[in-house]
């Protein structure tokens, strides 16, 4: 897969680990964040994000701040971003099979119950059931 990472200053380290989890099962990584602790603005670091998903050619963004709250409303403010703030295995899980999320945000500063790196494999591992939920989804794509 050809993943988007975009991050802000309070996900550095996260970050690295996402990225260097994805690249070692072999998918293409574009990272479009910082790599310093110089404070930038979330909303800057998702929007850029979601605008270079939408040019085509990405299977999935990740977007990470602080908390990822900050910068999963940022993505969502994109028509066509489905941006999930998964914060467990059931969320991943849900968030694919059900919203058919096309982004992900995790916090750098969240203390999450399992490592993110294995919240992430859930979602990649799990399909969308399509079915009744590709209408709400639809719903969901004709909003904004
Ligand atoms: C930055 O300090 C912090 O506000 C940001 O990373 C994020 O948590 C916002 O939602």
């Amino acid at each position: 897969m050809r993943i988007l990472l975009a991050n802000d200053h309070g996900a550095l380290e996260l970050k690295r680990r996402i990225s260097a989890h994805l690249k070692s099962r072999g998918h293409e990584i574009v990272d479009l964040g910082v790599n310093t602790e110089e404070s930038v603005d979330y909303p800057d670091k998702g929007a850029e994000a979601a605008r270079e998903y939408l040019k085509g050619g990405y299977d999935l963004g990740i977007v990470l701040c602080g908390t990822g709250i900050g910068i999963s409303i940022a993505a969502n403010k994109h028509k066509g971003i489905r941006c999930a703030l998964v914060h467990d295995l059931f969320t991943a899980e849900m968030a694919r099979a059900h919203n058919d999320a096309n982004f992900l945000a995790f916090g750098g500063r969240v203390d999450y119950p399992v490592p993110v790196e294995r919240i992430l494999d859930k979602f990649l591992e799990t399909k969308y059931e399509g079915g009744r939920h590709a209408r709400r989804v639809g719903k969901l794509d004709a909003l904004g």
